[in-house]
């Protein structure tokens, strides 16, 4: 199983978008997909509530703190034939959730919108998160993605300078863009809404799944005939080998 971990401490930064994006890409493409929501507002998993009937499953996992009446363990269950776990972390994550929402990862992806306030709140986190080690003792990747970037400011240098001095990928910069809005409405990811509503993002998103999934697997199950091929990491312009941030499509 490969555990993608969305996290990001500042809120609105994206984690419940990407987070969802991503177990619907992998879903529609025939991957066992779990997604698991450690936010007590349940965002990923008041999405999942919406996903239309027809769509790929999803399970969904709840592992916000117990309350009253609650099962924590039986609510945080994952089916064993899991390919793809997405964790969509709370906004303000620290001590022991924290810790045991790293120590589950493969993979930290943190996304971040391009303002002054929030790249430093973003680098205070990841420094944080160095701190504990568990990151570097475990070799977990951890890679940024730039959310809600504006048409009028594709490039902002100060983040740019944030990733230099840490050292991290950026893996994708996601438009502002009514697309994702509308695909968190529907329950639905931007690659299962009609082709002509988010080729932009799509392309913008490919990237950023190659980073986390690297090819998408495919079975022999009979409802993966009812999948579009969807080819997204083929446009893809991101070098997964070298690593090196990718030129925009
Ligand atoms: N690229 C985007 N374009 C347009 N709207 C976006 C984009 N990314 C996120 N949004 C919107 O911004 C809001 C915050 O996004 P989201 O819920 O994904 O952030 P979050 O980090 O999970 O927030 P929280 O910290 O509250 O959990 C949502 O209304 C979402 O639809
Ligand atoms: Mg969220």
């Amino acid at each position: 199983m490969n555990t993608t971990l969305v996290i990001n401490r500042k809120g609105g930064a994206g984690k419940t978008t990407v987070a969802t994006t991503l177990a619907s890409y992998f879903a529609s493409n025939n991957v066992a997909t779990a997604l698991m929501d450690y936010d007590p507002q349940g965002s990923s998993l008041n999405w999942l509530k919406l996903r239309p009937s027809h769509l790929a499953k999803i399970h969904g996992s709840n592992a916000a703190p117990e309350r009253f009446g609650t099962l924590r363990g039986v609510a945080m269950y994952v089916p064993p034939d899991t390919r793809q776990l997405i964790i969509d972390a709370p906004a303000g994550a620290m001590g022991v959730p924290l810790q045991e929402m790293v120590r589950r990862a493969n993979s930290i992806l943190i996304p971040v919108t391009p303002s002054t306030i929030d790249c430093h709140a973003t680098a205070d986190f990841i420094r944080d998160l160095l701190l504990t080690g568990i990151v570097r003792g475990r070799n977990i990747r951890m890679a940024v993605v730039a959310n809600r970037v504006r048409r009028s400011m594709p490039v902002y240098q100060p983040l740019e300078r944030f990733l230099h001095a840490l050292n991290l990928n950026l893996v994708g910069r996601l438009l502002d863009s009514d697309a994702f809005v509308k695909a968190a409405e529907a329950g639905v990811g931007i690659f299962e809404l009609d082709d002509g509503l988010s080729v932009a993002e799509r392309k913008q998103f490919a990237p950023v799944i190659e980073w986390v999934g690297g090819k998408v697997e495919r079975s022999d199950d009979p409802a993966a005939r009812n999948v579009r091929p969807l080819g997204v990491a083929a446009r893809s312009t991101y070098n997964a080998t070298s690593g090196r941030m990718y030129s925009r499509p």
